[in-house]
């Protein structure tokens, strides 16, 4: 069978890590438990997921041309993703995520650098990747005008388009027209469409443990979750979205592709990095026998 083809349009991070034992408070200084550099950038995360469960996966986004911007695209490689329109901005820095892990959750604080220069012109000289994908993926740390146009574009060409609302903001009717699934976690969900209400049936939204609600036929769905004990949740929601990227683009049901998605964004939290636990084909298939037997 041929490899579904999973273009990702987005962000690519050095992810500054510190571990605390409590979010220290206004004017204080607190002694961390520990820190790490680790890559991540929702867009280059959520490639990375899709890579590791088989996908032919090509990643749309810039780097800095700085030594993070040489690791960072190194890194993309090593995980299996193809890095040609990956291009380094000159005078520019990598987008950098300052992470603060405490109380079993994540804070995060994002400074795009070179994420700002993923415009549609940019995207443009890439068209001919993005018109062979079987689906394509966005979220919303480069500029909303590169994901209107390729919105736009992928509309034209019948190509279907998951948006991941992460950051939040408020989008307009005419874009969620045009995509087919947004995937906001509850909050987000309220504030994209500031209640408007129309666009339920595009929406899969990601609920933590207690898993995904969707609609089907005006009738609410609830996928349930897989819980575990997780030892850092840090793009739990990217590997949700990468597999599921894949699973729709394999042409699964919607139930089966967010059980599968599911399993994924569960056995991606066992491990420290956005990128660090973020599980191949086999492991997945093999969590979800082994969750079906124990059913
Ligand atoms: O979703 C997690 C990601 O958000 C981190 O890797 C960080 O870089 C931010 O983009």
């Amino acid at each position: 069978m041929q490899k579904p083809k999973v273009t990702v349009i987005g962000s690519i991070n050095m992810d500054m890590v510190t571990a605390t034992s409590r979010i220290p408070g206004k004017g204080e200084t607190l002694i961390g438990d520990g820190f790490n550099m680790v890559p991540g950038g929702k867009g280059a995360n959520q490639a990375v997921a899709a890579a590791h469960l088989g996908a032919d996966v090509n990643l749309i986004g810039r780097v800095g041309d700085d030594p993070f911007g040489d690791i960072l695209r190194e890194q993309l490689i090593k995980e299996g993703v193809i890095v040609t329109g990956v291009e380094p901005v000159t005078d520019e820095s990598s987008g950098v995520a300052t992470i603060l892990l405490a109380e079993q959750d994540n804070r995060i604080m994002v400074t795009p650098g070179a994420n700002n220069h993923v415009t549609p012109e940019y995207v443009a000289r890439y068209r001919s990747i993005i018109k062979q994908s079987d689906i394509v993926l966005l979220q919303l740390e480069i500029p909303l005008q590169t994901i209107e146009y390729v919105t736009g574009y992928c509309n034209q060409e019948g190509i279907p388009v998951i948006l991941n609302p992460a950051p939040a903001q408020l989008l307009s009717d005419s874009l969620l027209d045009m995509v087919t699934f947004v995937t906001p976690n509850e909050t987000e969900a309220l504030e994209i469409t500031q209640n408007i209400t129309g666009y339920e049936d595009k929406m899969i939204v990601t609920l933590g443990e207690a898993g995904v609600r969707y609609k089907l036929d005006q009738k609410e769905v609830i996928v349930p979750g897989f819980p575990v004990s997780p030892v850092d949740t840090t793009g739990a929601g990217d590997t949700f979205n990468g597999a599921l990227a894949v699973a729709l683009a394999k042409r699964e049901e919607m139930e089966q592709a967010i059980r599968y998605a599911n399993a994924a964004a569960a056995l991606s939290v066992l491990h420290f990095g956005a990128q660090g636990g973020m599980p191949d084909a086999a492991s997945v298939e093999n969590f979800l026998l082994e969750r079906k037997q124990a059913e």
